[in-house]
């Protein structure tokens, strides 16, 4: 598998809920367009009518309570539309895309998370996304405690079906997320996650430099 090896740069925002990642995936727009880039932002599950279909299905609170594969493959096929049909036409014509979650979150989820394994979690998104994979992945990390007062102040209707899962859970997809970015470290930079929105911005724009 290979990054994306387009003209346009593919930046992927990963962690675990309440880490901030949409808040700094605007601001990162923000400052892209500001140097006159072309920026196209867009979030997994979802990004196309076709995901955000999907997306539907797999976050509402009474959604049925798939078997671990089924709901892998969910994800993968919610990724394969977003991937043909918005991410690959747009880093071709050269933009930079930044996404709100991408492949990285099903190997944490479905893989850390729900014990599928990391190979099996791969081959599906050769199947179905061709591998693609972002330039770079912005991993951001925040301590339980902390990530929980968010998300307090955010969902205060609560969490959607993943999000509201055990905390064993959620601690096994952080893990999860630490062991890929060791492992593949020329393609993640970990961000620490904690103060304030525009001292996180600050260090995803060292970390970019
Ligand atoms: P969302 O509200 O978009 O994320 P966040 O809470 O970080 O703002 O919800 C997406 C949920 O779906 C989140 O709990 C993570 C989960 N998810 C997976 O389990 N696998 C995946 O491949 C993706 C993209 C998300």
């Amino acid at each position: 598998m290979t990054g994306s090896s387009t003209i346009g740069r593919f930046i992927a925002l990963e962690g675990g809920e309440g880490a901030g990642k949409s808040t700094q995936g605007r601001l990162l727009a923000e400052a892209l367009r500001a140097q006159g880039r072309d920026v196209v932002t867009t979030r997994e599950p979802g990004g196309t009518p076709g995901a955000e279909a999907i997306r539907a299905l797999l976050l509402a609170n009474d959604a049925p309570d798939w078997c671990p594969r089924a709901e892998a493959l969910l994800f993968a096929a919610a990724r394969a539309d977003h991937v043909a049909t918005l991410i690959r036409p747009a880093l071709e014509r050269g933009a930079w895309v930044i996404c709100d979650r991408y492949l990285d979150s099903s190997r944490a989820y479905q893989g850390g998370g729900g014990g599928l394994s990391d190979a099996d979690l791969l081959d599906l998104h050769r199947i179905g996304s061709g591998g693609l994979l972002p330039d770079l992945t912005l991993l951001l990390t925040l301590d339980p405690q902390q990530a929980q007062t968010r998300l307090g102040l955010r969902d205060a209707d609560g969490a959607d079906r993943i999000g509201g899962r055990d905390a064993a859970y959620h601690d096994r997809v952080a893990q999860a997320f630490l062991r890929f970015a060791a492992a593949e470290s020329g393609r993640f930079a970990v961000i620490d996650a904690g103060g304030t929105p525009a001292q996180v911005h600050a260090r995803i724009m060292s970390a970019l430099a």
